[in-house]
């Protein structure tokens, strides 16, 4: 006892010397402590230390820390109860020091709320909005508070920052950690959290969301996107009323279907491509997420996003921490196409895997043969990729199953073995074959599936995803495998790394996924003990797992992200993966549409676009609605007439020397086909001393001229002179503006030029090139 007054004692001495300087009234206090046989004295220090205590945190210094980019500002401040709260978000201000003085303009008090501001909502103490988090501790409480401990930012080059700022709640031993990682340059933003358990037991998860954002504007417009197989992306907007609107997925693994991750939200007024104040926005996880719009009683929009808590409970044990999605977002101030070139340069620059790199063309069998072929038939099939100039050959579903071929999409999926009478000479002959035809090859594979009817299926049961004690839901007559299980995670890892061992020559994969999580049960998660409401999340990490194994070891290989057409996007896989697959939509009416959406959250280096037999549209038109991303061809190359294939060469040759800007140039969307009959796209380089633009008509009523006026260009340099040519233009037919005519950069983006779409020239694209 007498140590613990002699501890005390002491840290009373050195905290009430620390104080005394600044406070005259502990001085007595003081005097009297430093008296050794005073215990009154201890006590009246011990009751003014603890008043001072409470009116010290009354009266703390608010913290203030902005997360900033080069254009934005998200300022976060304390309240006077240590609570974080959003006080600022959108354009950043000249003058920092006047973020202080924001809240002062705002009359929100109101003594039932004022707290919507939250960085990151607790729920069962203060707060009766969505919670951000929801969690019950190990004796069973379900109450959690969050103060802010400390920050730290961290400049991890000149472009990127990282600050984290931990909160606690002040009884149970719970810490939050909140991430903001910035890119200046490109106004991008990535956040994430981790929850730390530092009580005894394990904890329950029920929410825990990625990220929680609030604004203070008047009007907000949600563009969300729905679709289904064959008609992905097609956007939605909701004037956003109070209450919660919510879109989610529950498919488990094909997020991105019915109701993709992606939206974006325009503050006051809906954005165009040049005005307006727009944020666009995705969860960048692979698997079931929520995303939370509330309009609160002040008017304000508390954005919560993050993994849905949909069956999805997560226990997390004692010292142990879980990490969140990040939520990945851009704010423009002047409108859609600022905010799409931002996410496309961050893609491009730190997302996308090889953003920067090249990519190559191809020729895919999808479409030409479906299950239909052997060796003999491939082979002759690589002399027309060549004939064209691709630079590959895609061999696609149904070269394996030995047992139970699969010559239909009801068998063999799971049984990775080369099938012996299509391919009697194996994946290794084809390799070879094509690159004595002058083409790469690449492979199909869809690892994370298995068809009942399967070797896989009836040796290892136990990997696969079903209920126990009902009979089995299909889609597309086949099963998910558990990759909540760690050996599942060996088997999906092997598949890719035997082939690739075998065939080190193999230049490309393509990894499908048809079906949803239907029968969510995890035989491997009952076995640990662990609950089936981890199967979602385990699952994803599961996936993501492989996929890190696979790029350590094959870091460069170009892969396709690809679900049974766009089943699957978001910059969590995008990180594996080099390009993806929008839709088995290739009709390029319906392509223009979908691209154009996509088109907002991707750069074209990552949509892969077809030219196929799915419509029967001019093959011209087609090919120029492939052009605007990365190109391939889905046909029988020996099935073209003479013109088409003069045109197929000549349509590659032509790709080959605009794909750089393309790739990589700078987007902007000119015309918008949703309310006109022409849809236009303009690439241009970063130095605006080239440019391509592709024009579209999208309505084919009698008489119809797309364009009675010219279109203004955007994206080059008023003060430079340019030539306006058109390019890809069919043989036997014209160019419809004249290209030895020189226009200034003025003239291009204030008065326009008409690529002269109608009726007898559908689509028109046009190359500007700087006159030096
Ligand atoms: C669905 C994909 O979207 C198609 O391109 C094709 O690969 C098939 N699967 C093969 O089963």
């Amino acid at each position: 006892m007498n140590n613990i007054i002699s501890g005390l004692r002491q840290k009373a001495c050195f905290v009430i010397k620390k104080s005394s300087a600044v406070l005259l009234p502990y001085r007595s206090a003081t005097q009297e402590l430093t008296n050794k046989h005073s215990t009154a004295g201890l006590k009246k220090w011990l009751f003014i230390f603890l008043a001072s205590c409470l009116w010290l945190q009354n009266f703390a210094q608010q913290v203030t820390i902005p997360i900033e980019t080069a254009g934005n500002a998200l300022i976060l401040q304390t309240d006077k109860l240590n609570r974080l709260g959003i006080v600022y978000f959108g354009k950043k201000l000249s003058d920092a020091t006047e973020y202080a003085a924001i809240t002062k303009q705002y009359n929100t008090q109101d003594d039932n709320a004022g707290i919507y501001n939250n960085a990151y909502t607790p729920s069962g103490t203060w707060n009766l909005v969505e919670p951000a988090i929801q969690i019950t501790h190990a004796d069973g409480n379900a109450s959690l508070e969050l103060k802010y401990i400390s920050h730290n930012t961290n400049r991890i080059d000149d472009n990127t920052t990282l600050t984290s700022i931990v909160l606690r709640d002040p009884v149970y031993a719970v810490d939050v950690t909140l991430f903001y990682k910035t890119w200046a340059k490109e106004n991008v933003v990535e956040q994430w959290t981790t929850i730390k358990n530092n009580e005894k037991k394990a904890i329950q998860l029920q929410k825990y969301a990625s990220a929680n954002l609030y604004f203070m504007k008047n009007n907000y417009y949600l563009t969300h996107y729905n679709g289904g197989w064959g008609h992905e992306m097609n956007p939605e907007t909701d004037v956003l009323s109070h209450g919660i609107k919510s879109i989610d997925t529950k498919l488990g693994t094909r997020a991105n279907l019915f109701e993709p991750p992606t939206f974006m939200v325009s503050f006051n007024k809906p954005a165009t491509e040049d005005e307006g104040n727009v944020l666009l926005g995705q969860l960048a996880w692979s698997g079931n997420f929520k995303i939370d719009f509330e309009v609160d009683s002040h008017n304000g929009l508390r954005l919560i996003a993050g993994i849905n808590p949909y069956a999805s409970a997560y226990s997390l044990a004692a010292a142990k921490d879980f990490q969140t999605p990040s939520f990945i977002y851009t704010f423009s101030s002047n409108g859609l196409g600022e905010a799409s070139r931002n996410l496309h340069h961050w893609a491009i620059n730190y997302r996308l895997l090889d953003g920067k790199g090249q990519r190559l063309t191809l020729l895919n069998n999808w479409e030409a043969t479906y299950f239909g072929f052997d060796e003999n038939k491939l082979a002759s099939l690589f002399k027309g990729a060549k004939d064209i100039g691709v630079d590959m050959f895609l061999l696609d579903d149904g070269w394996f199953g030995n047992k139970h071929p699969r010559n239909a999409d009801t068998a063999g999926l799971g049984d990775w073995q080369e099938n012996v009478s299509k391919l009697p000479h194996g994946l290794g002959y084809l390799v070879k074959e094509a690159k004595a035809a002058g083409v790469k090859f690449g492979i199909w594979v869809e690892p994370e599936m298995v068809n009942p009817k399967s070797e896989l299926y009836e040796k290892h049961i136990d990997w696969v995803l079903r209920q126990p004690e009902r009979p089995e839901t299909y889609f597309r007559n086949q099963l998910v495998l558990d990759l909540a299980n760690p050996e599942v995670q060996n088997f999906v890892y092997g598949i890719l790394d035997t082939i690739f061992t075998k065939n080190p020559e193999l230049a490309f994969v393509k990894w499908d996924c048809n079906a949803v999580i239907y029968n969510a049960y995890s035989a491997y998660l009952q076995k640990q003990n662990l609950p089936q409401s981890q199967l979602y999340v385990d699952y994803v990490k599961g996936l993501y797992k492989v996929l890190e194994r696979l790029r350590a070891k094959y870091p460069t290989i170009p892969m396709m992200l690809c679900s049974g057409g766009g089943g699957r996007v978001d910059y969590g896989a995008l990180q594996y993966f080099t390009e993806f697959w929008p839709s088995d939509n290739t009709d390029p009416m319906e392509r223009i549409f979908m691209q154009w959406e996509y088109s907002y959250f991707y750069p074209a280096i990552a949509t892969c676009n077809h030219i196929t037999d799915w419509s029967k549209r001019p093959l011209k038109f087609r090919t120029d609605v492939a052009m605007m991303g990365k190109m391939g061809y889905d046909i029988v190359v020996n099935n073209l007439d003479a013109k088409d294939l003069q045109f197929s060469k000549q349509a590659v040759a032509t790709y080959n020397s605009i794909k750089e800007i393309i790739w990589h140039g700078d987007l902007y969307r000119l015309v918008n086909p949703k309310e006109n009959p022409l849809a236009s796209l303009m690439f241009s380089s970063a130095d605006k001393s080239h440019a391509v633009i592709f024009n579209y008509l999208v309505n084919d009523r009698y008489m119809m001229t797309a364009t009675p006026t010219p279109i203004a260009l955007k994206g080059l340099d008023a003060n430079k002179k340019y030539t306006v040519k058109e390019i890809n233009v069919y043989p036997g037919t014209f160019p419809g503006v004249n290209p030895t005519k020189v226009y200034s950069g003025d003239f291009l983006m204030t008065v326009g030029i008409n690529p002269n779409v109608n009726l007898g020239r559908t689509s028109v694209i046009l190359e500007v090139n700087e006159v030096k």
